[in-house]
């Protein structure tokens, strides 16, 4: 299982990538606005800085407009990947890009029957929002098992990229489920390594051993 961390923050990349758990990174129009910095020369530092896929994503929302965008992202690196929202116009621009050899990410997708057509028109990701559906009642990672089945059936080469994930429960569930990758923010990178009994073992371990007085050689 992939992860790619969700952010467009240099710092959190840095710390993702020396921890050796960051194989790829999504950003959205909201995560780059966060960084107050320029769109286009931002989407370009973190490709250079990492060594798998970045998501960029299109501005544009009509078929020229985002088609235009996507190719001048692509420009930007190899390792960019063109994120579209779903929409005619959208999918239609992941086939005239996929015809160019761009990979897309589609993005923005609720439902199983939007990935399903996310996957005909040649996606190489689908990123369903998990945890915006559980904020509006919903059960988000149900979702992600209606996608897998549908595309394990029919053996579509699109893979299912977890997105919107709030928790490390988001994380479990779709490891379980056999996501391919999940995109997580740091956040929620960080509490992966939680767990109170590690802490209290690892306390009980020194303690033990620092009530003998001797020290780590003897
Ligand atoms: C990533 O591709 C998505 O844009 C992101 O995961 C959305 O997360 P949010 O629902 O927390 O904004």
């Amino acid at each position: 299982m992939r992860f790619f961390l969700d952010t467009a923050d240099l710092d959190e990349i840095a710390t993702g990538l020396e921890w050796g758990m960051v194989d790829g990174i999504t950003t959205n129009p909201s995560i780059i606005a966060k960084q107050g910095k320029p769109y286009l020369p931002t989407v370009r530092e973190i490709a250079e800085l990492v060594p798998g896929p970045v998501s960029g994503e299109v501005l544009a929302t009509d078929y020229e407009g985002m088609l235009d965008q996507g190719r001048r992202l692509a420009d930007l690196a190899d390792n960019v990947v063109v994120k579209v929202p779903l929409g005619p116009a959208g999918l239609r621009v992941v086939r005239t890009l996929r015809g160019e050899g761009t990979l897309c990410n589609v993005t923005l997708c609720f439902s199983a029957p939007q990935a399903l057509l996310a996957a005909k028109a040649g996606a190489a990701y689908i990123s369903p929002f998990v945890g915006r559906i559980d904020d509006i009642g919903g059960v988000g990672m149900q979702l992600i098992e209606e996608i897998l089945t549908i595309y394990r059936q029919y053996d579509f080469a699109t893979e299912v990229l977890v997105a919107s994930v709030r928790h490390p429960e988001h994380l479990l569930q779709a490891a379980l489920m056999g996501a391919e990758v999940a995109t997580i923010p740091f956040g929620v990178l960080e509490k992966l390594y939680k767990h109170p009994l590690t802490d209290l073992g690892l306390e009980r371990f020194l303690a033990d051993w620092n009530s003998t007085g001797r020290s780590f050689e003897d």
